[in-house]
């Protein structure tokens, strides 16, 4: 078990596509260290290039408000389900784009306005070869398409369309209970 440093926006890293898995034997010790990390963060998602490794291998999750948890990152967020995604295949459903704020822990302190597709069938295996093949939308279709972004080396800055809409959380919502990364 170990909390991993989280790869920042600038190392030449994150802008890499990473490797599809092919052997599933050998990814306990890559997903403890991810999952440590996220929840060590209180993020709501990481990818293996985050933490170094060129993998496609996504983790992500939003529990319900917990009352332990003060501070959530994304307080009106959905739940999201404990997820293990392996080698992700994203489908698109329909045309409709919407705009959300988005962090990301490799973007520490900042906010940018980014659309993603409204709804997606997302497919994929778990951490034992089983197929995943879930069909989401709103913020369960968002983290997932964050994520898997980081897979072809794509960060959420890159995706912004205006930016104007870009910009340090504390400025940008100065009364929000969000925590900063
Ligand atoms: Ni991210």
């Amino acid at each position: 078990m170990a909390i991993r440093p989280v790869l920042r926006m600038g190392d030449a890293r994150l802008l890499q596509a990473a490797e599809p898995v092919s052997d599933f034997s050998n990814l306990r010790e890559l997903l403890t260290d991810m999952r440590d990390t996220m929840k060590a963060l209180n993020g709501a998602g990481l990818a293996a290039p985050q933490i170094g490794i060129g993998l496609r291998v996504v983790i992500f999750g939003v529990q319900p408000q917990a009352q332990d948890r003060p501070e959530p990152r994304y307080p009106d967020a959905d739940s999201v389900p404990e997820t293990v995604l392996i080698n992700p295949f994203i489908t698109p459903l329909g045309d409709e784009m919407v705009d959300a704020w988005e962090g990301c822990l490799s973007v520490p302190g900042l906010r940018g306005l980014v659309p993603r597709h409204s709804a997606i069938r997302y497919q994929g295996y778990d951490e034992y070869g089983a197929l995943i093949d879930r069909t989401v939308s709103g913020f369960h279709a968002r983290v997932v398409q964050h994520e898997c972004d980081h897979l072809d080396g794509i960060l959420y800055p890159m995706r912004i369309r205006d930016m104007r809409n870009f910009g340090f959380k504390e400025v940008l919502f100065p009364d929000s209970p969000m925590q900063d990364e």
